[in-house]
Formats: structure tokens, sequence, C-alpha cells
């Protein structure tokens, strides 16, 4: 199990696996794996609430997923998403939701953004709570980047989120989330930092990855991001257990005698 010292450690020349999670019982799976690090991102807006992107994300609904997955996972580093403007209306606010998501049992906090938002990071830092940068797509930005597309792909973009990494690190974060940025991009901030990276749809040369549990899971038929590899087909083992089970209802195999008291 990584604490944080073994996680920072773990700079350009280590690979660390991240995977999303929302609830006790996925939390409980991931706990017996060697999986290094748990994210209760925003994306439950989207995966569990069905919402069209991680805006309606509310702390209220994060502290209860942070909540739910904390009790599972047995120690693994647990990290929480700021949600939607949490960071943005006052450091009291701010201040009240980071209390909120570590009370909740979160070991870090998450927040879009790089450069807007400094003197945020730095306040949360210095209270000492670990924070966790993320840059490129940020998804909680999506209406001004104009859609989920590729960051950084001009040179002037591309020197912004480099820019970016650094006053991050300089601002205390023990990590960044390089989220949908060229390899060339990713791999150069990933050199020029002493803080790991963490990469989703940015190629390999972060130090580690991130990928949504139900992406790894192929729970969806119709998302297939190019990024994300599914590792087994969640989808259709799920919909053939759930169709066994309606024909051995229907016709009188379930529930059978050891099954019956
Ligand atoms: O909310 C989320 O799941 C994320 C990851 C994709 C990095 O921010």
């Amino acid at each position: 199990m990584k604490n944080i010292q073994e996680i920072t450690k773990n700079n350009s020349r280590g690979r660390l696996s991240m995977v999303t999670c929302y609830d006790y019982t996925f939390a409980k799976i991931i706990s017996k794996t060697n999986v290094d690090m748990v994210l209760v991102g925003d994306s439950a807006a989207m995966v569990i609430h069905g919402y069209a992107n991680t805006i309606p994300a509310t702390i209220n609904m994060m502290q209860a997923h942070v909540q739910s997955v904390s009790k599972g996972l047995n120690g693994k580093f647990l990290i929480a998403d700021m949600p939607f403007l949490e960071h943005r209306k006052s450091l009291k606010r701010t201040m009240n939701s980071v209390d909120l998501l570590m009370k909740a049992g979160a070991n870090a906090i998450k927040i879009e953004g790089g450069s807007h938002h400094l003197e945020t990071i730095e306040y949360i830092v210095n209270s000492g709570i670990p924070v966790m940068g993320h840059l490129g797509l940020t998804p909680q930005s999506v209406h001004s980047l104009g859609g989920w597309k590729l960051q950084g792909k001009t040179k002037e973009k591309a020197n912004i989120i480099s820019s970016d990494a650094k006053k991050l690190e300089d601002a205390g974060v023990f990590s960044i989330v390089l989220e949908m940025v060229p390899n060339q991009l990713s791999t150069k901030i990933t050199q020029k930092l002493n803080i790991p990276t963490i990469g989703i749809g940015a190629g390999p040369g972060t130090s580690g990855q991130v990928l949504v549990l139900q992406d790894i899971l192929g729970m969806s038929k119709d998302f297939n991001p190019t990024f994300a590899r599914k590792y087994v087909d969640g989808n259709k083992i799920i919909t053939e257990a759930l169709n066994k089970f309606n024909g051995d209802v229907k016709n009188g195999d379930f529930p059978n005698k050891s099954e019956t008291f």
C-alpha cells in the first residue's frame, strides 16, 4: 500500500496506477488489488448519475461517494475531486468543502486548472492537505474549451500547459493529472517536473496512468474512446447474467432445492 511519500518518490522514472471509484462494493474489490491510488472523480456525475458532463457534481454528491469508497478501501490512498466552482467562490467555502471531503475519508484533494487558483492551492497545501493538480482537458471547463478535445496542440497552448504545470509544482501539488494532451507535451512536462504526472489520453510518457473504472470494465457499449482500454466486456457479462437470471426465474429453475429453506 503506497502512502504520499512513496507516491511522490515515484517521479518520471516510476509507474503509478490510479482508477476512479464511486462506491463501497468496487472499493472493496480495488482494496485487494495492486492499484496504487483511487480517485473519487467528479466523473461520478456522468458515470453514476447520468449527467452529460461533470458540472452538476456537488459537494454533497462527492462527499457521499467519498464516504462509501473510503469505507471499502482499507487504507489505500484516496483522492477526492473538488467539484465545479467549489474552489472559486471564497476561501471560506473552499476550506469548508476541503474539510467535508477530508472528513469523508479522502487523503488528498484534486483541483482542476492551473495558474488561476495557485493561491488557493497553496493555502490548502499549507493547511497540511495534499493537492493533486489537473491540466489539459479539464472537464469542468468543457464549455470554454469547446468540447472534449485534445488540448495543447499549438505551441502557444502547449507552453501555457507546460508553464502551468511548473507553477502547480511550485505551489506544492504532489502530482498532476494530464488529460488529453499529445504524448510529446506530457513527456516534456513529466521530464521537467520532480513530481509524478498521471496521464489519461496523454500517451505513455507520464509517470502513471488513470482510467475510469467503468471504462476498464467495459460497462458501456457506446462509449469507446481510443485512449481507454477495456480489460473485460463487463456490459456483455452483466447483460448475459441478468438474462440468465430472468430465464431461470421464468423456466422455474431458480430457486432450486438447495436455494430453498
Ligand atoms: O473525474 C475524473 O474521473 C477525473 C479523471 C478522469 C482524471 O478527473
